[in-house]
């Protein structure tokens, strides 16, 4: 195995690989990162999809705050409560609580106190992400007393001008960067990512994405193939979307950011099943070791579409925990049942700052 440092140039000759030979070559070589580094077990993050209330408008989002072509709705406190406990009972490690962004007090309590009740209900079993967008510190730090201990916060893409054609004026890059260092200060595990594929987007941003990975030193990384959305203003860029090129481009990313991370946490997610029905398996097989299966009440499933073509809108939480151990157990890998699954680098991480 080499030891030298992985380059920006060996990252792209990765991410632009297409030979169905060098392909399978590159996917084994990561996979075998993988078992070294983070071992053969999947570990299973629950995602809760509470409310698709959302107050951004990025371009490429179907519940963008302008579109108003289908309902918006928040689910109870007791409502979310049930899927934790289904969570729980399933013996899947953590859950992930994600809802579209809002800062307003109301929502900040809510959030705080369903946190602290999931932690009591599962007597503290239950590990908790949040992915809820830009926050204050003081409303991150309220969450993470109350008991959330990992979050989520996508770059969408390093490249700070495609940033700005992805987003309205408000959005702001530099705020967004401000939130992942503030978030790791308070002591969560942090997790970044970024779309894969936008439309303008070259491999060359997609090194980089890795690169920025690497520099901000973070302990997870979710990303995921972009996938259009008829009803955003996206849609109209992204007349050459090619479903086969998005997919090989995930997997290359997902082979390249566990080659040149090691020993983070890379999720398989669920855009890749939308271009693919084995799309998560191959997620796997190419590096990834978690897997976030949809727990979400099913009647709300449909009115989450941040894409289109999104799987398990019409399964329950039952179904989809059949379906996904099915599949893994199908490629010969394990899911790790009951455990939290923290990323080995925020261990080491910790470590190396005491
Ligand atoms: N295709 C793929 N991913 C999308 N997201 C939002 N819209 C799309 C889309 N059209 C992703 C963003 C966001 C995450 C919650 O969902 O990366 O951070
Ligand atoms: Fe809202 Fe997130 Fe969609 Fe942007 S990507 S519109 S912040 S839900
Ligand atoms: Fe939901 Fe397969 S994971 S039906």
């Amino acid at each position: 195995m080499t030891t030298t440092p992985i380059e920006r140039q060996d990252l792209v000759r990765m991410i632009a690989c297409e030979d169905p030979d060098e392909r399978k070559k590159l996917y084994d070589s990561a996979y075998d990162i993988k078992l070294n580094q983070v071992g053969k077990l999947v570990y299973f993050r629950g995602i809760i999809e509470f409310s698709n209330i959302c107050t951004k408008n990025c371009y490429y989002c179907g519940i963008r705050r302008e579109n108003t072509a289908f309902n918006r709705f928040s689910m109870t406190k007791d409502e979310i409560l049930e899927c934790a406990q289904l969570a729980h009972e399933y013996h899947y490690g953590s859950i992930v609580l994600q809802a579209g962004e809002r800062n307003d007090p109301d929502f900040v309590d809510f959030v705080t106190d369903v946190v602290h009740r999931i932690k009591l209900i599962s007597n503290n079993d239950l590990g908790i992400t949040l992915s809820l967008g830009e926050q204050t510190q003081e409303t991150y730090r309220r969450w993470f007393e109350a008991g959330a201990h990992r979050y989520l916060i996508r770059i969408e893409t390093s490249n700070q001008n495609l940033y700005r054609s992805l987003h309205p004026e408000d959005h702001d890059f530099d705020r967004r960067l401000a939130c992942i260092n503030i978030l790791r200060g308070i002591g969560y595990q942090v997790g970044t990512g970024v779309m894969i594929g936008l439309p303008g987007q070259t491999v060359e941003d997609l090194a980089d994405d890795i690169l920025f990975f690497r520099n901000l030193d973070v302990d997870m990384i979710g990303m995921g193939p972009y996938i259009v959305h008829h009803d955003t203003p996206m849609a109209v860029e992204a007349t050459d979307f090619n479903p086969a090129r998005q997919l090989r481009l995930g997997l290359n990313m997902i082979a390249a950011t566990r080659i040149a991370l090691k020993d983070v946490n890379i999720a398989a997610t669920t855009a890749l099943q939308a271009l693919d029905p084995r799309g998560r398996e191959l997620g796997l097989k190419a590096g990834a070791n978690i897997i976030m299966p949809n727990i979400t009440h099913t009647r709300y499933r449909s009115s989450y579409q941040l894409y289109e073509n999104k799987p398990c809108l019409d399964e329950n939480a039952g179904l989809c925990r059949a379906c996904l151990s099915h599949r893994i157990t199908g490629i010969g890998e394990e899911i790790g049942y009951g455990k939290w699954g923290d990323s080995p680098h925020f261990h080491k991480r910790n470590q190396s700052n005491k």
